[in-house]
């Protein structure tokens, strides 16, 4: 079963609260699992009803309610959000997130969470403008809230300009990043991601400076296109995508069994993972001693596992990545040709700019017809367009 992304929607005292209902229900039809927390102020524009009805769940009000804390108690609700979204954000709200304040549910909230936080604020023009307002959302943003919005026009107070709350279908798609097209409804994907292990001893081993971002993102977003998405990770310190069902593994062959168990459900394979090319021959059961000057390490060849998925009968859609320091697309189009895929995501690996563990990247995608380069983007909107070129090849097959 596919979960959903779970938000926690805050309303505070403020005019545009009538639109609250509303994202709520944009956000749960773009996949969202929602609650709602609502400040005092709130419930004097909109009942907690209304909320309650649209949600399908109670809504939180209270920081001391005995009820609530048997349930799902304040610290739960703040580990168990994965977005936040204060809609509408009053001038008032803003200048306690800013100010660190915690003297109220939501205020508490948001300081006990680690979820991603985000604002739409809605006020009055002059009040937006005002440099008390601007200085304590440059706090936010460089605390890392997203501020989304406001939008210009009409406003409750018959004045016109910047403050109102931005349209809550606009706030649903910023915060799911489900803009994107659901060509992948009904489709079972498989990723490789991360690097692999080859242990030398218990203590020591091969591996590469793979982060494992380009294929958890990949997974991210193969899943907002609607797929069933299973990822196969070796060792990385990131958090699995909600929705997606991900596999650890340690060496190569590991990597190799657990596709072999998924591949034969699987409409589409993206090998990204750093596989280790070679591995200890022998892998010492205690801690090797340094007890001599030099020592030899023989290591033998380990599986490709993107070559053997492409050379099963009846193969899956497969797309493969090509890590490269040098000649990036030359080498990828011979990896596109010896290792029989469909496609290949071709980047440069080289130096402090290069993929690893970066944010951000460029990449080269080589079909058998043509090569087309994406623009710089982070690895969520590479992914978005590597996987459209994917899906519009994997349809034409
Ligand atoms: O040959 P090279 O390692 O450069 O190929 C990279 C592509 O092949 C990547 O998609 C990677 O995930 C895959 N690969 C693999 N198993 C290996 C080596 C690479 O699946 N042993």
């Amino acid at each position: 079963m596919r979960k959903n992304r779970r938000v926690l929607v805050g309303i505070t005292g403020g005019i545009a609260a009538y639109k609250s209902p509303d994202l709520v229900r944009r956000l749960m039809d773009r996949g969202g699992d929602v609650r709602v927390v609502m400040t005092e102020a709130a419930c004097e524009f909109i009942t907690p009803l209304t909320l309650q009805a649209v949600s399908g769940h109670p809504v939180h009000r209270c920081l001391l309610d005995a009820e609530a804390e048997s349930g799902m108690g304040h610290i739960e609700l703040a580990r168990w959000a994965e977005i936040m979204v204060i809609a509408p954000g009053t001038a008032n709200f803003i200048a306690s997130m800013a100010n660190g304040k915690a003297d109220d549910l939501l205020t508490s909230l948001i300081l006990a969470s680690e979820a991603e936080i985000a604002v739409a604020p809605a006020m009055n023009r002059q009040m937006w403008q005002n440099p008390a307002t601007q200085d304590n959302l440059q706090t936010l943003r460089r605390r890392g809230v997203r501020i989304i919005g406001p939008a210009e026009g009409g406003q409750a107070c018959g004045e016109v300009g910047l403050g109102r709350m931005s349209e809550p279908d606009e706030i649903a798609r910023e915060l799911l990043g489900d803009g994107v097209p659901k060509l992948l409804t009904g489709a079972c994907i498989t990723l490789t991601a991360g690097p692999t292990w080859e242990a030398i001893d218990p203590v020591r081993g091969i591996t590469n400076r793979s982060s494992g971002k380009m294929g958890f993102a990949l997974a991210e977003a193969a899943r907002d296109f609607g797929a069933e998405v299973t990822l196969i990770s070796g060792p990385v310190a990131l958090e699995t995508p909600s929705g997606v069902e991900r596999i650890d593994v340690v060496s190569a062959q590991d990597m190799l069994d657990r596709v072999q168990e998924h591949i034969g459900n699987t409409d589409m394979f993206i090998g990204v993972a750093a596989v280790s090319d070679y591995r200890p021959v022998l892998s010492a059961e205690n801690k090797i001693k340094k007890d001599r000057d030099s020592m030899e390490l023989k290591l033998i060849r380990t599986p490709d596992i993107l070559r053997s998925v492409a050379e099963i009968e009846n193969p899956p859609f497969t797309v493969g990545f090509a890590a490269e320091t040098e000649r990036i697309d030359q080498h990828a189009r011979s990896k596109l040709v010896s290792k029989k895929v469909n496609m290949i995501v071709a980047n440069n690996v080289a130096g402090k700019e290069g993929a690893f563990g970066n944010d951000y990247n460029t990449v080269t995608v080589h079909t058998h017809d043509k090569s087309m380069s994406i623009d710089r983007n982070d690895k969520y909107g590479l992914s978005v367009k590597i996987l459209e070129i994917a899906v519009s090849l994997w349809k034409k097959q």
